[in-house]
Formats: C-alpha cells, structure tokens, sequence
C-alpha cells in the first residue's frame, strides 16, 4: 500500500513488512498482541502502543493501519523527537497566512492531512506540555486549530501514538499529562522484549535470513544450533532490530564468527560490584560508594533518555538544574553534547566531563 494523497509527501507510503505469521510468532504473548490488536482495528479508539526500542511498534503501528476500515485513508506518521520543538506545533497543527513572522502562505498540519486515516505519534512523551493540551483537545472532540487561525476545524482521525518510556513516571514527573494519558490508553498494546519470547527467535532468524540473502544476491547458510542455542539465552537489550541487524551483517560477512562477536555481554547489576569479604569492611564506605555508583548509571541513563537535555532531565529527576549539574561534574559524566558521543561508561572517561 502506498501514498494515498500525492498531493502530500508527508502521507507515507507504509513500505514493505514481514508476514504477519514472523510478526506475531507462536508464543503465547504475541498471540495475545495479535488477538487484541484484531480486536481493536475496527473500532476508532486511540491505541497506545509500549515496549522497549526495537520491539515492533512501528510495524505494529502500521498493522493497526491496514486492518481498519480506514486501511484506504492516509498513513500519517510523526515522529516527534525527530522535530524541533518549536517546529512541532506547526507540523502537527498547520498555521495561517501571516501567523508569524515567515508564514507567507497557509500549511495544513500533519493532522489535517490524516484526515480519514490514521495518525502515527511515534514517541509522544516528547510533546511538551502546550501541545499535549492541543491534543487532548483533539482526541476529546475530534477539533484543532491551525495557529493564527479564528475557528477551529474538525477531522475524523484514528490516533496510534507509540512510547519506550513509562508514561506512568512522566505522569508522577509532572512532564505529562495524566488526563492525555487516559485518553491516548484507551486501548493499550505491550510489546514484549525479544528476551520474553524467545522461542520466536528461530522463526525471526529464518525470516530474516532469507530475506536478506535475497535483497544482497547472498547464499549465506543456516546458522548453527550451538548459535540458535546462543540466541535462546541472550538478552537481546536492541530486540529485535538487533537480531536483524546481526543477520544483515551475517549474511554481507558471511561467518558466524561476526555475530557471536558482537553478543554483548549484560550490563552488571548496580550492587554485583566486587565488594572484598576478607579482612576488615567499612560498610560506611562500601554503601557510599555504592550508592554514589548507583546515582551515576541513573543520571546517564536519564540524560540519554532526554538525549542530553538537562533541563528535562533534572525535571525527569526531581532535582534542580544546578544539583544536577554539579552531580553530573562529580560523577565524571561528559556534560555536553561533543562529549556525550564518546563512551562515558566508565567513571575513568573523565577526560570527556570537559564543561
Ligand atoms: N515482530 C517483528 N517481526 C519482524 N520484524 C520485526 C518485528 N519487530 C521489529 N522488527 C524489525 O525490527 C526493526 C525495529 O522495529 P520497529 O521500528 O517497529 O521497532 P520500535 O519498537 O518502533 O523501535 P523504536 O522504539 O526504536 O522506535 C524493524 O526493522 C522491524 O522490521
Ligand atoms: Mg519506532
């Protein structure tokens, strides 16, 4: 299926899938997300669908798209961290001529143009608070306005908004809204991690074998059973666009040898640090240093999260801007956004906390 107003290119064409046999697999958990998501196609209720990065929503997205009676509508899809922030409100709600300085004609929003179709926000937490009201007032009576402009308008739309983090935290955080949140969760999809189903992997393997040694013209072999074995106990952290990712490389390099490589070994636990048994043990120090430790891998998570914002991060963590900035100067985490890019894992990279 492809674009369906040419006039548009921000209608996207929904590309090529995997069957929905590969999609959903056998375990019981996707046969659930199956069941539910037939359930939930007809109806135009907006659908919030979670899970962790790589897990499928966006194909899931799309599969709500085909299977509703809106599959013949336009295919909008947001994603809104990869729009500025000033710049969203007018991709998604449009403006008038002469609305700001620069608007020298009128530009329907993407929501105008999902009219009759299905509207995809891809990684919603990131609206802010102004907007987040802009949509409620959408989801509430199917009304917008575009900026500048005297009267609202209506569309008909299905809305699909998709997130990786807990809404539920962003709530408590004061970052989103709980009233949004009921109103997007009307009906809620939970992607499981690949680690939770793994007795899909094979399935995915095979798929994703063929499917790229055909798209690359390559003849690459079915991998071992000590590999698939392998697989089976991997925590999969990228799911299943990394099991994809590794069969790509696979079947261009043409060895095992690449993959088993590239299983990354899981993230020790905050409290598995050696902590030495023999001798005296100051527990006094032990608990700091822990709890110091513990602070750090929480601040860096949280600033990767917010891709480096620390004012939403200090918000995220209910510091203020300056605790957060002077604990991120103690921990030896790079503070800016050069510095971000090189590894910051380790409490010794304290070359890269340059402010
Ligand atoms: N169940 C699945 N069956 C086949 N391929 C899948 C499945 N889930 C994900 N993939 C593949 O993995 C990649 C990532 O999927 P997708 O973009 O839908 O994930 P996502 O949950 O939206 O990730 P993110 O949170 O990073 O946006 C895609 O190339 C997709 O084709
Ligand atoms: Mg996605």
């Amino acid at each position: 299926m492809s674009v369906i107003n040419p006039v548009n290119s921000l209608v996207q064409p929904l590309g090529e899938m995997p069957p929905e046999s590969v999609v959903f697999g056998r375990t019981d958990v996707m046969q659930a997300v199956r069941e539910r998501l037939t359930k939930l196609a007809g109806a135009n209720v907006p659908v919030l669908i979670q899970g962790e990065s790589g897990t499928g929503k966006d194909i899931i997205a799309r599969m709500i798209h085909t299977a509703s009676p809106w599959r013949t509508g336009p295919w909008v899809k947001v994603n809104c961290p990869a729009i500025p922030g000033t710049l969203l409100e007018s991709e998604l709600f449009g403006y008038e001529k002469g609305a700001f300085t620069g608007a020298y004609g009128m530009k329907p929003g993407r929501v105008e143009m999902a009219h009759r179709g299905t509207l995809f926000l891809d990684e919603i937490s990131e609206l802010d608070l102004a907007l987040q009201s802009k949509l409620l007032q959408l989801l509430q009576d199917g009304q917008f306005c575009r900026i500048g402009a005297q009267e609202d308008k209506k569309v008909e739309v299905r809305v699909v908004c998709a997130t990786n983090r807990k809404l539920e935290q962003e709530i408590e955080n004061g970052t989103f809204r709980a009233d949004l949140f009921y109103r997007i969760n009307v009906v809620n999809l939970q992607l499981p991690p690949l680690r939770e189903r793994a007795a899909d992997i094979p399935e995915l393997v095979d798929y994703f074998l063929e499917y790229y040694n055909r798209k690359f013209n390559a003849r690459a072999k079915p991998l071992s059973a000590d590999l698939i074995g392998a697989f089976a106990k991997y925590h999969w952290p990228g799911n299943v666009r990394e099991l994809e990712n590794l069969m790509k490389r696979y079947v261009i390099l043409g060895s095992e040898d690449v993959i088993s490589a590239d299983l990354k070994p899981r993230e020790p636990d905050f409290f598995s640090a050696e902590i030495p048994l023999d001798g005296q043990i100051s527990l006094k120090k032990v608990t700091r240093q822990a709890v110091r430790e513990l602070e750090r891998k929480i601040i860096l998570k949280v600033l990767q999260n917010h891709r480096w914002n620390r004012k939403q991060a200090a918000r995220s963590l209910s510091i203020s801007y300056r605790a957060l900035l002077y604990k991120i100067r103690d921990a030896g985490l790079p503070s800016n956004r050069t510095a971000r890019r090189q590894p910051a894992e380790s409490p010794t990279n304290q070359s890269a906390a340059a402010d």
